[in-house]
């Protein structure tokens, strides 16, 4: 509980829940039906989703969240003591466990706001309750939306520093992550700033452990997907019958995943009154998760009008923080 005088801590909505049930009646429609099937990667994220990618952070072989632990540790206060930001909005902010550093580091600086944006409401509020209960100067405004169609919703307070970590901007392919990129330079004013956390392109082997952890983690969160679209649209998408699949893809730098039928599987999707056919060996693309360069993250800002201002990796050099502001 929060004592009187304390800073406020609110979790509010930015999208509808109808208007969530909406899209992704259109997704699933729309992926379910094209001639190679396909599902975006944010309906991962219920409450079993985000908890699953808390347990893939934790895997030996995810080396992401180790290494841009690694640079936020290093580089956190220098950052905001150079930076002074007033508040830091971070776009699927989830368990915002990394961003405590930054936090941290802001209070020293003297911003005391924090406006964490995700889709996932059980992850923003976990994330709220815990923030709520270590930082009583610190005001929390979660926000429950889509951080691409929903930015420009949210309301300013002084400097801004937009912080998208986990390389989660991977998860976009060339085109939207170029929306991605014009949404956030529309929400920056001159003197702000936007932080990036980007996956580093480095030896095959290594990125493919990354998503094919010895645990089955990694396949249980793919698998996660249909739950998702089975208990959403009273599907009935058979998880047995599929199994995970990744695999990297040097034209587009990227490591893929799908969800790849072992059998023939006809299955319904009541709330959408469509009988759907999996051929034995047919594929449904779920994510790609991109890894970047300097040079492409320089070409991808300049697209978006903004420029590189810093550029910092991990001492293995797997993983980049990449400051970035209007050009
Ligand atoms: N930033 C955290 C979490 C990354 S997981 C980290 O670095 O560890 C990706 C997060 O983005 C999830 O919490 C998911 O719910 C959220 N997310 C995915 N697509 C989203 C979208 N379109 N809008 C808002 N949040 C989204
Ligand atoms: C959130 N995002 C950056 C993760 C990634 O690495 O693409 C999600 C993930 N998918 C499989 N493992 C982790």
């Amino acid at each position: 509980m929060r004592a009187e005088g304390d800073a406020p801590v609110t979790v509010s909505r930015l999208i509808e829940h109808t208007d969530y049930r909406n899209q992704l009646l259109e997704d699933v429609r729309h992926g379910l039906t094209a001639y190679r099937k396909h599902l975006p990667s944010k309906y991962f994220y219920d409450a079993r989703g985000s908890e699953l990618f808390e347990e893939i952070t934790r895997l030996p072989e995810y080396y992401l969240t180790e290494a841009e632990t690694e640079i936020l540790a290093e580089h956190s206060e220098g950052l905001m003591a150079r930076i002074r930001p007033d508040e830091l909005v971070e776009l699927g902010s989830g368990s915002s466990t990394k961003t405590l550093m930054l936090i941290d580091a802001m209070h020293l600086s003297g911003g005391s706001r924090y406006v964490p944006i995700d889709i996932s409401e059980d992850a923003l509020r976990a994330a709220a309750k815990e923030l709520c209960a270590t930082y009583k100067w610190l005001e929390v405004e979660g926000l429950v939306g889509d951080y691409v169609a929903d930015l420009d919703k949210v309301r300013r307070r002084g400097r801004r520093l937009i912080v998208f970590l986990g390389s989660t901007i991977g998860n976009y392919v060339p085109t939207l992550r170029y929306s991605l990129l014009r949404a956030v330079a529309a929400a920056l004013d001159p003197g702000d700033l936007f932080l990036l956390g980007v996956d580093l392109v480095k030896d095959e082997a290594s990125m493919i452990a990354a998503y094919d952890d010895s645990a089955g983690i990694s396949a249980e969160f793919n698998l996660n997907i249909l739950r998702v679209v089975n208990r959403e649209l009273d599907g009935d998408i058979p998880l047995d019958a599929f199994e995970h699949v990744t695999r990297f893809d040097p034209q587009f730098s990227c490591m893929a995943q799908s969800l790849r039928a072992t059998r023939e599987v006809v299955a319904n999707i009541r709330a959408l009154d469509l009988a759907v056919t999996f051929h034995e060996g047919e594929e449904i693309h779920t994510e790609v998760s991109c890894k970047f360069t300097r040079g492409g993250v320089e070409e991808d800002f300049a697209a978006a009008g903004m420029r590189l201002d810093e550029w910092l990796t991990d001492s293995e050099k797997r993983f980049a923080l990449a400051l970035g502001s209007h050009a």
